[in-house]
Formats: C-alpha cells, sequence, structure tokens
C-alpha cells in the first residue's frame, strides 16, 4: 500500500514534530504499529494515517477535525520558505519547519465556532478572553461589538478563549460559541503565564482562517472605537507595522508576578512593544512574526513576547496615537481607539454612547 507518512524528529532543538513522507510502502501492520508507537509527538496528520492503515476509524476520527484545518494550512501555504532534509531512522525526506509549527500549534485548537464568509475585513479585532468571563463578552457583543453601532462594516470579532477545569464554564462557553459563532477555543488552561500560548495559536488561526487586512489585538476590558480603528486602519499604508502605546526599555523583573527568569530572556530590557491591552498588526507583519513563536517556551509576558519576536522579523513597535492604556476614569476623548481599562458595563455603555454619537 502507498502513502504518505511522516516519523517523528526533533526540529530545530525545540520543537519535535512529524513530517509528510511521501512514497513509502508500508507491508504490515507490525509496522504501523511500530509507527504509531514512535509517534507520541507527531502530527495529528501523522495519526490519522496510521490509524486508517489500521482501519481503527475510531482513534482516527479524534484526529480529523483538526485534520481538516492542515489541510487548509497546506493549500494556503504556497511557498516553502525552509526546507531541510532531515533523516530518520532509514528513511530520508524533505520538511518545511514553519509549516510544522503552525500544524503543531493549530492542533491546540479545541473548538472553532467562527463562521466564516468570504470576506476580506479591514480590521479583525482578536479579543482574548477568559473562558468565565462570558459578560464582558456579551457587553462587548452588545455596546461597541455590535455592528448596528458602526457605519464602518468591514469588521470583525474573534474571540480566543482557553480551558477551564471546571466543566460548567466549559459546557457554558460551547453554548455561547455555537449561539454566537465567535468564539476560538484552544486547547491551553486558563492561566496568566499561558497568555502567550493563547495567542500563539489565535493569531495563527487568524492568517489562516479569515482574510484582514489588519488585526487589532485586544484583551477583554477594553473599549474599541472601531470608527477610528477603521479610520487609522484606512490612513496606513504600510506593509510592516505594529502600533500601539508603546513602552521602551521595560526592565525584566526577575521576582514578583511579572517575574522572567534570565533562561527566559537574557537581557535585562525587553525590546521595545505594545502595550497588551490592544494594538494593531498589519496582515504581513502577522506573517512575518509567526515563524519566530515558540509554542513550547515562549517567552510568557505576552505583549512583550510580541515585541520580542517582531523585533526578530525586523519590524518595530511604532508609537501611535489613541491608544489609552490607563484611562482609569473612563473619559471620552474624540480619538480613542481602545481605551483601558473598561471592566464594567457603566463605562463600556458611556464611551459607547459618546463615541457613537460623533
Ligand atoms: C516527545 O517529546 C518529549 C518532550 O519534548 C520528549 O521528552 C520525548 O522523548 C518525546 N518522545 C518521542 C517518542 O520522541
Ligand atoms: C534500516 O536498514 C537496515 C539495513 O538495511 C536494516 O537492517 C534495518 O532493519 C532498517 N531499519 C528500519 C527501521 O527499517
Ligand atoms: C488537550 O491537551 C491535553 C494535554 O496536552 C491532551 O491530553 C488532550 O488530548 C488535548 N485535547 C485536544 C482536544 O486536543
Ligand atoms: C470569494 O469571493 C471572490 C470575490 O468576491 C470570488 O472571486 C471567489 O470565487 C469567492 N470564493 C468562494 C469560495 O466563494
Ligand atoms: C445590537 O444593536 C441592535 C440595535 O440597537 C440590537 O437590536 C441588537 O440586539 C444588538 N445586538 C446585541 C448582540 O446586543
Ligand atoms: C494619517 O496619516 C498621516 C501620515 O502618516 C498622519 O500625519 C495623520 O495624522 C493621520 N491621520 C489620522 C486621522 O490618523
Ligand atoms: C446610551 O444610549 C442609550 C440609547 O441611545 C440610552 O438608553 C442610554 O441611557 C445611554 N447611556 C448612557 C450612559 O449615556
Amino acid at each position: 500500500m502507498r502513502l504518505s507518512l511522516v516519523p517523528t524528529i526533533l526540529a530545530a532543538a525545540t520543537i519535535s514534530i512529524v513530517i509528510m513522507l511521501s512514497n513509502l510502502i508500508i507491508k504490515n501492520n507490525a509496522f504501523v504499529d511500530f509507527a504509531i508507537s514512535s509517534i507520541e509527538n507527531s502530527t495529528t496528520e501523522l495519526k490519522v494515517t496510521l490509524y486508517k492503515l489500521k482501519k481503527d476509524q475510531q482513534e482516527a476520527s479524534k484526529y480529523l477535525q483538526i485534520k481538516s484545518q492542515i489541510n487548509k494550512v497546506q493549500k494556503k501555504k504556497k511557498t516553502v520558505k525552509k526546507i531541510e532534509n532531515t533523516n530518520v531512522g532509514n528513511f530520508s525526506f524533505t520538511m518545511d519547519l514553519d509549516i510544522l509549527k503552525q500544524l503543531h500549534t493549530l492542533s491546540f485548537i479545541k473548538l472553532d465556532s467562527v463562521v466564516k464568509y468570504n470576506t476580506t475585513y479591514k480590521l479583525l479585532v482578536l479579543v482574548t478572553s477568559h473562558s468565565r468571563n462570558y459578560w464582558r463578552r456579551e457587553w462587548i457583543r452588545s455596546l461597541w461589538g455590535n455592528k448596528s453601532v458602526w457605519k464602518e462594516k468591514k469588521w470583525r470579532i474573534v474571540f480566543v478563549t482557553g480551558q477551564e477545569p471546571d466543566d460548567k464554564v466549559m459546557k457554558k462557553l460551547n453554548r455561547e460559541a455555537k449561539k454566537f459563532k465567535d468564539i476560538l477555543c484552544v486547547n491551553i488552561t486558563e492561566d496568566f503565564y499561558l497568555l502567550s500560548h493563547k495567542l500563539i495559536v489565535g493569531l495563527t488561526w487568524s492568517l489562516h482562517n479569515l482574510n484582514f487586512r489588519f488585526l487589532l489585538k485586544v484583551d477583554d476590558d477594553v473599549f474599541v472605537n472601531i470608527n477610528n480603528a477603521i479610520r487609522f486602519v484606512d490612513n496606513t499604508t504600510t506593509s510592516d507595522g505594529y502600533y500601539g502605546s508603546v513602552i521602551i526599555n521595560n526592565l525584566v523583573e526577575r521576582i514578583g508576578k511579572y517575574a522572567v527568569s534570565k533562561k527566559e530572556h537574557l537581557s535585562e530590557i525587553y525590546s521595545p512593544y505594545c502595550s497588551g491591552g490592544g494594538y494593531i498588526l498589519t496582515r504581513k507583519s502577522v506573517v512575518d512574526i509567526i515563524p519566530y513563536f515558540d509554542i513550547k517556551r515562549p517567552l510568557k509576558i505576552d505583549d512583550a513576547y510580541i515585541g520580542e519576536t517582531a523585533m526578530r522579523a525586523g519590524i518595530s513597535a511604532t508609537q501611535s496615537n489613541g491608544f489609552y492604556m490607563s484611562n482609569t476614569w473612563c473619559e471620552y476623548k474624540k480619538d480613542i481607539i481602545v481605551s483601558h481599562p473598561a471592566n464594567d458595563f457603566k463605562c463600556l455603555n458611556h464611551l459607547t454612547n459618546e463615541s457613537a454619537k460623533k
């Protein structure tokens, strides 16, 4: 029997993943068993292939949903950036590290409820939200996230949530996702220190699932003036771009809540980065930054991590007006793009009303 198959490898010191091996001849089930036993860390695609070979449909179907994601990525990926020749056992094959990493990243998607239209959005608003915070999502949907509030329609909101051990929370989240079709739930525990992981999956998913020109990443406790955000986007012509409230020379803390060890980040300061409450990336910047992500060991301060990876991709954080990161008294200002904090209904309602009037 002929098939494309995939043995395990350790790629680039950090990621152990797997890749297509074309036209390998599989002679018997013993080999399949051998392959399965050695693919603990392999991609779901390989697992599907192998379990199907074994005629174990039940096991294979576990991975099928993710496989459809994989197929999408492979279709979209037209050019292969990094090709490496690799030897595993007696087999030699080529692999594309970028694709592998992205496939691995996409395998963290647990539930993708997001309805996809064949549209190019000017702006995709990616909101990272704790799975428990359904009320914040409700407020956003009814206030600044409501299409009928703004003139401009070519924008879209997607919430990225994680895993909670409490089954009730997850069931409620599932119902919410089914109803509103705007939630992407990833298989990553809700934890302050895992926000970077969540963001990596969210950004990678966005790139492969929606057409957008700009991406505005926000937390779920902010107000966004969509008209102003669109005006900003319409007025921005550069293809590389990373805009927000820029933090320069921020010292790396070695103790306390934000502690980062030297092993995680050797330098005493962070590269300039946009404060995480809200920042804008062009599509091309998302494309260019993704290869620098390392989902196994990201820097755990998520906004600083985007700064580090952007710097590596040669993209600099650009200070821009309208990103109010400590608007503590919830003041209306006419140029707000993002205002933080906005974590109660009154504040969100006030800012939405005032902005919509203009
Ligand atoms: C799978 O990955 C883990 C962690 O990277 C590693 O310790 C383990 O040896 C790997 N297993 C195989 C079969 O490659
Ligand atoms: C690799 O090739 C050698 C020599 O041809 C053979 O003895 C060995 O069984 C092969 N290993 C695998 C995993 O096929
Ligand atoms: C989620 O992650 C856990 C631990 O890594 C794993 O056991 C589980 O199978 C994953 N679930 C999905 C749906 O990927
Ligand atoms: C999506 O829209 C474009 C332009 O409007 C059109 O050319 C294309 O065929 C559409 N694709 C699908 C899958 O409907
Ligand atoms: C959005 O606003 C319209 C008009 O005010 C309203 O009918 C609709 O229920 C709102 N949507 C949500 C999700 O609150
Ligand atoms: C539009 O861009 C120009 C040049 O970058 C800038 O000077 C101007 O303030 C921008 N206008 C708005 C409304 O953002
Ligand atoms: C916001 O506008 C709505 C309807 O236009 C109104 O009912 C509400 O009282 C306003 N809220 C505030 C805080 O101004």
